[in-house]
Order: C-alpha cells, then sequence, then structure tokens
C-alpha cells in the first residue's frame, strides 16, 4: 500500500472493486434481467406496456441490463447507446402506479432471487430497486 492510501484508508486502485465485479458482472445481471422479463412477458399490468417485439427480441432486456451494469460501475455501454439514462422521464409515456411498481418489483425479486448474492449484497440490491421503483411513479393510484 503507497503512503496516501495508508494514510487516508483508501483503497489503492489496483484494490478497487466496483459492486458489479463483487457479483459477478455481466452474467449475474443478465440471469436477474433474464428472469425479470419472462414474468414480466407474462404480466397482466406489465405484459401490455411493453413493446411485444422489444420483448421478442430480447432489446428491453439488454438495455435494463446495460442500465444496471453502468449503474453499479461496470462498462458504460448503455449511456454510449443510449445517453443519459434520465429515467424518469424515459417512463413518462407509461402508467407507472403503485399497483405497476408492485408487479415490477414481484418480478424483479424473481430475479434477484435467482442470482446467488450474499445476504448483503441481495439487501444493496434490493434496496436500490425498491427505491428506483418509487422514484419511477408517475401516476396515482
Ligand atoms: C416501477 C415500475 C416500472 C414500470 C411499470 C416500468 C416500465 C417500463 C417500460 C414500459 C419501459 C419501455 C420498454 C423498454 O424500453 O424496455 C421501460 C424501460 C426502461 N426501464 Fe422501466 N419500469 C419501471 C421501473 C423501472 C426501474 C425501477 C428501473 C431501474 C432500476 C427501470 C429501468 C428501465 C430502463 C433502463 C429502461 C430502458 C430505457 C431506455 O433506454 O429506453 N424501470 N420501463
Amino acid at each position: 500500500m503507497n503512503q496516501t492510501a495508508a494514510a487516508t484508508g483508501q483503497p489503492t486502485p489496483a484494490q478497487e472493486q466496483t459492486f458489479y465485479d463483487e457479483i459477478g458482472g455481466l452474467p449475474v445481471i443478465e440471469r436477474i434481467v433474464s428472469r425479470f422479463y419472462a414474468g414480466v412477458a407474462t404480466d397482466p399490468v406489465l405484459g401490455p406496456m411493453y413493446p411485444a417485439e422489444d420483448l421478442a427480441d430480447g432489446s428491453a432486456a439488454r438495455r435494463l441490463t446495460l442500465f444496471l451494469a453502468q449503474y453499479w460501475g461496470g462498462p458504460s455501454t448503455y449511456s454510449q447507446e443510449r445517453g443519459h439514462p434520465r429515467l424518469r422521464m424515459r417512463h413518462a409515456p407509461f402508467t407507472v402506479n403503485r399497483e405497476a411498481a408492485e408487479h415490477w418489483l414481484t418480478h424483479f425479486r424473481a430475479g434477484l432471487d435467482e442470482a446467488g448474492l450474499t445476504p448483503e449484497q441481495d439487501a444493496k440490491f434490493w434496496g436500490y430497486a425498491t427505491y428506483a421503483a418509487q422514484f419511477m411513479l408517475n401516476t396515482p393510484d
């Protein structure tokens, strides 16, 4: 460890590990999102909201996968392809009420359950998902 790192307690660059790396990177996020969209596709509230072709060809799954990868410190491919996330704005065309958010979170929970995360990792990922789902609400019940 170099002097500065020792003095500040900060990790040296070689020791830095993102949450993305810690949970297993892209394959793990792909597994979560794949289970999530399997649920969305058959969901009575969410299924009709998502363009059928985007569900069928995997492009919706790809966008969420790349967004989550970037959010947790992985590659910034999402922003290279889609620009700034601006997620509230991108959800404005859809009716995101409490029911929709609950359904969304139910499928995301199922995805996380398949990811094999530690309890701490799971709590961190789930905490973000529940926070983000509240943030996306744009329609009262
Ligand atoms: C709360 C309920 C939610 C509903 C009903 C909902 C619904 C939708 C729909 C219908 C789309 C358009 C289809 C698509 O382009 O994939 C979409 C896109 C997207 N959603 Fe959600 N969403 C919700 C919450 C969230 C949350 C919590 C996140 C992030 C943690 C998220 C991240 C995304 C992303 C990254 C996209 C693609 C944006 C783009 O690049 O165009 N969504 N969502």
